[in-house]
């Protein structure tokens, strides 16, 4: 193993890239981000690492409800678009196509793979900036990425981001089944 210098290249990769959507009011924005993570299962919370000065950080606070959007290569150059302007100084809003669960609380884009809408429950501050933990309370799917119900991955190419490269990728080929082929150093 060779050493690497941590100035230059960091932590975990490829990460998926997630839309955040929140509402000013009922002005709608979008930013991209790469540090959001699934963190319980029951009930199904995420949390995600973002900038104490991006809009969509004061509007997750104010409003209290965010939506996370799983984007795929279709929908790469609005991905982008919406991760490099800030809603304080661009109109994001007609950046995707938007819709909303009946309780209307954060607008979610139509056509991603997955988008969740989610209450925020808890906020914990790293190096003075938010890592916010939500709660899913409605999940939608994209139908036509959908196998018995389940998001199907040889049917979507979500997008990855890999920071040492800066770019966004796709998923290749399934390697094994999880929580399984390991048992084959149990015998
Ligand atoms: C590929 C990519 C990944 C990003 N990931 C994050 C992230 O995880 N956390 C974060 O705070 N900002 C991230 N950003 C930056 C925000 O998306 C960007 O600053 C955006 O303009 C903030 O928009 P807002 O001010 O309208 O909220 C990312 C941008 C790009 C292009």
């Amino acid at each position: 193993m060779q050493p690497l210098d941590m100035k230059k290249q960091f932590g975990i990769f490829p990460m998926p890239i997630v839309v955040i959507g929140t509402l000013h009011g009922t002005k709608v924005n979008f930013m991209t981000a790469a540090w959001a993570v699934q963190v319980d299962h029951n009930p199904p919370m995420v949390g995600m690492a973002l900038s104490k000065d991006h809009l969509t950080s004061a509007n997750i606070k104010t409003a209290g409800w965010f939506s996370i959007n799983i984007p795929t290569a279709d929908h790469v150059v609005a991905t982008d678009y919406v991760g490099i302007h800030s809603g304080s100084e661009t109109d994001k809003s007609n950046a995707f196509p938007v819709f909303y669960s009946r309780q209307k609380k954060a607008p979610m884009i139509e056509g991603c793979a997955l988008s969740m809408e989610c209450r925020l429950v808890q906020t914990f501050e790293i190096n003075s900036d938010p890592f916010f933990i939500g709660k899913i309370e409605a999940l939608f799917a994209n139908g036509n990425y959908l196998t018995d119900d389940k998001p199907d991955f040889s049917k979507m190419p979500p997008l990855l981001y890999c920071s040492t490269d800066g770019s966004y990728w796709q998923v290749g080929e399934r390697v094994a089944k999880a929580w399984s082929v390991g048992r084959k150093k149990d015998d």
